[in-house]
C-alpha cells in the first residue's frame, strides 16, 4: 500500500519546552514527508507493492537497502509522533507495563539509565528503543533507519536521535534531549497498548 503522511496527534506547539513548534514543523512536515515521498517511489517497481509497512520493512531489509531506509524511516516515526504526549514522562506508569519493566528490566531507574545510555551510545544517527522479544522486554539500539522489527522484535517505544530530532532545541547536547524524552515526553498509555498487542 501506498505510504501517507497522518498529521500530528497535537498542535506544533503542544510540546513545548521539551520539543518545539520549530523542531516538529521541520521533523513532521519535512524530513517525515521526505521518507514517505521517497519511500513511494522506490516502492515502486519493487514487488512489495501489496504488502503491510511492517512486512515491506522486513522485506526489504538486507535487499532494497533504498526502500528499506524510506519504510523503516516512516514506520518508526509514525509510532515516534504517538510515543510523545503534552505532559508526559515521569514515573506514573501504567500497571502492565511497570510490571513487565521491574520483571524483565530490573525496575523503571534501570530502564530510564539502560535507555538513555543506548540513545546517547548510538554513534551517529539512529534510535534507542524499547521492545519485546521472546516475550521479554529488551533496550536496543539501531543504526539510521533500522529498527527491532528485523531483529525478531517489536518495538513499544522509541526515541529518533538523529540531529534533526533534537538540534535545533538542543544543539548538540543530545543527553538531554534522552532524558527530557524520557522524564517529560514518553505516552506510556501507546507503549502499554503496543506492550499489551505484542504479548
Ligand atoms: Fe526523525
Amino acid at each position: 500500500m501506498a505510504f501517507e503522511l497522518p498529521a500530528l496527534p497535537y498542535a506544533y506547539d503542544a510540546l513545548g519546552p521539551y520539543m518545539s513548534a520549530e523542531t516538529l514543523e521541520f521533523h513532521h512536515d519535512k524530513h517525515h514527508q521526505a521518507y514517505v515521498t521517497n519511500g513511494n517511489k522506490l516502492l515502486e517497481g519493487s514487488g512489495l507493492e501489496g504488502k503491510s509497512l511492517e512486512e515491506i520493512v522486513k522485506e526489504s531489509y538486507g535487499k532494497n537497502a533504498g526502500l528499506f531506509n524510506n519504510a523503516g524511516q516512516h514506520y518508526n516515526h509514525l509510532h515516534f509522533w504517538n510515543w510523545m504526549k503534552p505532559n508526559g514522562g515521569g514515573t506514573s506508569l501504567p500497571g502492565t507495563i511497570a510490571k513487565a519493566i521491574d520483571t524483565d528490566l530490573g525496575g523503571y531507574d534501570k530502564f530510564k539509565a539502560d535507555f538513555t545510555a543506548a540513545g546517547a551510545g548510538q554513534f551517529g544517527s539512529g534510535w534507542a528503543w524499547l521492545a519485546v522479544k521472546d516475550g521479554k522486554l529488551e533496550v536496543m539500539k539501531t543504526p539510521n533507519g533500522e529498527n527491532p522489527l528485523v531483529h525478531g522484535a517489536t518495538p513499544i517505544l522509541g526515541v529518533d536521535v538523529w540531529e534533526h530530532s533534537y538540534y535545533i532545541d538542543y544543539r548538540n547536547a543530545r543527553p538531554k534531549y534522552l532524558e527530557a524524552f524520557v522524564d517529560s515526553l514518553i505516552n506510556w498509555e501507546y507503549v502499554e497498548q503496543l506492550y499489551t498487542a505484542a504479548s
